[in-house]
């Protein structure tokens, strides 16, 4: 394997690195004939053939995945489970093989003592080539290039290609990752002329001496010479700036030209060192790059090819517990990112891949795993470029042969393979702090045997693999295997008795962590309290980025997101593949917010001192200066005040105290400080004013009074507000159950992941979601009507012991459908829940009405901690609902009632109720991560006992 860089004529062409520009390559993307054969062995020999007629083939799209091109073999999805029958390396009867053909026109000026050769940039399962009939080659690695020199198999003119591609192979017991099985050449592919004599490798070590500042870059060419090694030949190495300017002097070095000593040769190879004082180094935050020139020269001195490499110069290393940049903690602000697209599958382009990396700049993450495989080479160009900590993962996963393959000598040279293949593509990267060694596949000798590899290949690096910590231990366990301890969905209590305790020296990185299925991440800012406040923890990768929904067409021509067994994939894990931050199509979900949130780059809380706030930059090399803080007081809830806030120098990681920017206004008020951080000036993936961080201080709490007792029940009759309820007020203690919950299309699966399904399980057991509340539990409520036509609802519900953990008290009524907007004091503007708000801020808010953002319906749509809301008509009616006494409530107004929500098992069949359905709780459970990972926590549940609660509801036309 090597690094991908193409030979072009000058330098000019080489800087610009537009392969379709150079003559000698030539891209095979676009359309093929493709025909599926049920079997590899059915696939008769004349398919490969140089002559035969393919009109009746069917044309599809390479890059592309044939599962999503009308061929009548669809998808499939498993998470643990293999999609048939093992053992390994048990084939399944029907296995579905593509044979896809192409011309290509090779010219006349290839074949003059060149190499002429085929790149297949991944397929899936396993692939083999066929070039005018005859056999070339075959590759094994779906998420990997493969090369074939096929010098003597094409000739002058037209050629044929035939690529065969086996959907199942003994390979796809190594890649069980959880996702979509898909098939095809998703990956581009191309074919490329080289000179009998050309650059075969080029390999930048670029490192950051942290002491003095120098950047120190070793280049090694590697030549090919192909039969002959010849005297003369050098190469010339030049390194400049993005822009063109010459740093240091270009070196020119000879190329060894045989074994004549061939007892200390090492290869065709030629070095350049460079050291650079005062380098612009790079990090996420300033991903500063530079660019490496080589020149390949013949014996007449004359330029023969130009290649282009981006690096960077920057350190990794351990010390003391934490993970270094350039000599500097980092925080891992990380998530998890699958290749996935919803029409184009795993064929992902540029464009895509841009997207969702300038997407997750903008929520202020700052590191990607590239769960679980490598992705195609221009997403680490990307992240060179836009500035992101990259985990690179070997194609490596054994997860439903968890702990045998690993130990399998048949799986030994794969293991190697997959992991040494994806370090040499990848080693120029700035963007790689760490290579992983795969998911989920134990831990074995192979494990050990790779790790040996790369750390003999590439020391500048860490190693990452949960698997040697999980079943070693977190302690002193795999250590060759791997630098850091990367657990995936820890509790926070143990990744903090980790740290406390000084339970090991290797620093502490979730590896996957808030699984972010349907409505969910629950307590990640506790997780990041914890972390940020514990030795040894330095963040982690949120499972995971984006829902794994794919289009599909029903039969009445209207689209949706199928996950799971709705293409009649069996056996299936159902939703359980969406479980994104981001829908599908790119839309965050609100968590989102809460993400943003806890990995915002400065922090503003209250200080110590009266009148003060504290302003902390979490960056490591940055200030704030790129930074404008707005600040804006708000009194119960409406705005009254707001400005820029003035703050002195503050470098990285550390803070200043800042005075209050304005006097707080007398009397008995909710008074709080808003400060947003606006980007001053556009950067690649921020506009100039997006807004980067954002905290809120409370100043100072209102004293509420306590519910006055209501004095006398009162029958009279219904007041103006109360006559406009279609449904009346009644009493709710359900939610429709979120996938933390416990999955409800799956109920068998919920009992596989976690026992039961663990709330909706008891939940349902008790009739929660069927029986009236009333016979669960105790319920008494006061009516008082106010002199204003205002009433007045006093609510008493006694929760039994039995009762613990419900979803929510509360109760629930329906306006009409003319109610369409909402407006509020009290945590928003996004949805959040009690464990999931801290990115929400208590102002004064107002949007129309939410609609359901989950794959699967479930509960949306809460806002909590609010002084009153108000729904608002179409005709400015206003049907007002403030709290009353000591406590604050929760809200939701969505078109949809627990119950219908709860029926929908899809997105697409839910049903939207015309009239407006309103929650207000006074308690409500939270959402945690039980889908895959920790249960709601103590202090967000609901406990037996007593609830009290008031409210008032009026009804105005503002005038
Ligand atoms: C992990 C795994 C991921 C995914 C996740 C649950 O165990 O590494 O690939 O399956 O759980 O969504
Ligand atoms: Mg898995």
């Amino acid at each position: 394997m090597r690094v991908p860089t193409v030979a072009q004529a000058d330098i000019a062409r080489a800087r610009a690195g537009d392969c379709a520009a150079s003559k000698w390559w030539r891209s095979l993307n676009g359309s093929w004939k493709l025909r599926l054969f049920d079997t590899p062995e059915s696939v008769p020999s004349t398919a490969t053939n140089a002559v035969l007629n393919t009109d009746a083939w069917q044309t599809v799209a390479v890059p592309g995945n044939w599962t999503l091109q009308d061929t009548g073999d669809l998808p499939h999805y498993t998470n643990v489970q293999m999609p048939f029958a093992g053992p390994p390396p048990r084939l399944p009867e029907h296995n579905p093989t593509g044979v896809y053909r192409r011309t290509v026109q090779v010219p006349a000026t290839w074949s003059r003592n060149r190499r002429v050769v085929l790149h297949v940039g991944g397929a899936e399962s396993v692939h083999a080539v066929y070039i005018n009939g005859s056999f070339a080659g075959y590759g094994t690695d779906s998420r990997l290039a493969s090369e074939y020199d096929v010098t003597d198999l094409v000739v002058p003119g037209e050629n044929m290609v035939a690529i065969v591609v086996v959907r199942y192979s003994a390979q796809s017991y190594v890649e069980d990752q959880d996702q979509w099985w898909m098939a095809g050449l998703h990956r581009e592919v191309f074919i490329e002329s080289r000179a009998a004599t050309h650059l075969a490798n080029l390999r930048c070590d670029a490192d950051l001496r942290v002491a003095d500042g120098v950047g120190q870059l070793t280049v090694t060419s590697s030549i090919s010479f192909g039969d002959t090694p010849e005297r003369g030949w050098a190469v010339r190495t030049t390194l400049e700036t993005l822009g063109g300017k010459r740093v240091g002097k270009p070196v020119v070095s000879a190329v060894p030209h045989g074994f004549y000593r061939a007892y200390i040769f090492e290869g065709y190879r030629a070095t350049a060192a460079f050291e650079v004082a005062d380098v612009a180094p790079w990090s996420a935050e300033h991903p500063n790059r530079y660019r490496v020139i080589v020149e390949l020269l013949g014996p007449d001195q004359s330029v023969r090819e130009v290649h282009a490499q981006l690096i960077g110069f920057r350190h990794v290393e351990v010390s003391n517990r934490q993970l270094l940049v350039n000599g500097q903690p980092v925080w891992i602000f990380g998530v998890n990112r699958h290749d996935h697209h919803p029409t184009r599958g795993k064929a992902v382009t540029y464009d895509d891949m841009r997207a969702d990396l300038v997407l997750m700049k903008q929520h202020n993450v700052n590191s990607v795993r590239t769960s679980h495989y490598p992705n195609d080479p221009r997403l680490l160009e990307l992240c060179d470029e836009l500035g992101l900590y990259v985990v690179d993962e070997a194609n490596i996963e054994s997860h439903a042969y968890n702990t045998s393959l690993c130990h399998d000598d048949r799986y030994r040279a794969t293991w190697l393979a997959r992991g040494s293949r994806m370090v040499e593509r990848d080693v120029n990267h700035p963007s790689i702090i760490m290579w992983s060694l795969g998911n989920e596949s134990g831990y074995g000798a192979n494990h050990d045997a790779l790790a040996g590899w790369i750390r003999h290949h590439d020391s500048s690096r860490l190693l990452h693999y949960e698997g040697a910590s999980f079943h070693a231990g977190w302690g002193d366990g795999g250590r060759l295997a791997t630098d850091v301890v990367c657990p995936m969905y820890a509790p926070i209590d143990a990744i903090v008795m980790y740290g406390r305790d000084n339970l090991g020296d290797r620093p502490l990185i979730l590896c996957e962590y808030s699984h972010a299925m349907g409505n969910s991440n629950g307590s990640l800012a506790d997780y990041w309290n914890a972390i940020t406040t514990t030795p040894g923890l330095q963040g982690g990768f949120l499972w995971e980025w984006k829902d794994h929904g794919l289009t599909q067409t029903l039969p009445d021509g209207t689209k949706r997101f199928a996950y799971g067994g709705l293409f009649g994939d069996t056996p299936n894990d159902s939703n359980f593949v969406a479980d994104g931050l981001i829908s599908a199509d790119m839309v965050p979900h609100p968590a989102m917010r809460e993400v943003a949130w806890v990995y915002r780059p400065v922090t503003v809380t209250a200080g110590k001192r009266k009148n003060v706030i504290v302003v902390s930059n979490r960056q490591s090399f940055s200030d704030l200066s790129g930074l404008r803080a707005m600040w804006s007081l708000h009194v119960d809830g409406e705005l009254v005040q707001q400005g820029e806030l003035a703050i002195g120098p503050c470098g990285p990681h550390s803070s200043v105290t800042v005075p209050l920017p304005c006097a707080l206004p007398d009397g008995n008020h909710d008074i709080a400080l808003s400060v947003r951080w606006l980007q001053r000036r556009a950067s690649a993936s921020l506009g100039a004013g997006h807004m980067v961080s954002w905290d809120q201080v409370v100043l100072r709490q209102a004293r509420r009074a306590r519910a006055p007792k209501p004095s006398r029940r009162s029958a009279s009759p219904l007041t103006p507000v109360e006559r406009l309820f279609t449904q009346p007020i009644s009493l709710n203690l359900w939610r429709a159950p979120v996938d933390n919950d416990g999955f409800k299309l799956t109920i068998d699966l919920s009992k596989q992941v976690r026992g039961l399904g663990p709330a909706l399980g008891s939940w349902m057991l008790a009739g929660v979601h069927t029986r009236p509340p009333e016979e669960l539990v105790q319920h008494s409520v006061e009516r008082v009507v106010g002199a204003d036509q205002s009433v007045t609802y006093h609510h008493t519900v006694q929760v039994p012991a039995d009762l613990a953990d419900l979803p929510r008290v509360g109760v629930m009524f329906q306006l009409p459908s003319s109610f369409s907007e909402v407006r509020w004091y009290g945590c928003g503007p996004h949805e959040n829940y009690p464990d999931r708000k801290s990115s929400a801020m208590r102002e004064v808010w107002q949007q129309p009405i939410d609609s359901s953002p989950y794959l699967v319906p479930q509960e949306f749509g809460l806002r909590t901690d609010c002084g009153w809301f108000e729904c608002i008509d179409k005709r400015s009616r206003v049907v007002r609902v403030e709290s009353v006494g000591d406590s604050l409530v929760h809200f939701s107004a969505t078109r949809h009632t627990p119950a219908q929500l709860f029926e929908a098992r899809h997105d697409s069949e839910l049903v939207r109720n015309s009239d407006l359905v309103v929650c207000v709780d006074t308690a409500h459970r939270g959402l945690g991560t039980a889908s895959c990972g920790p249960d709601v926590l103590a202090q967000y549940r609901l406990t037996p006992g007593t609830y009290r609660f008031s409210y008032k509801l009026s009804m105005f036309s503002p005038t």
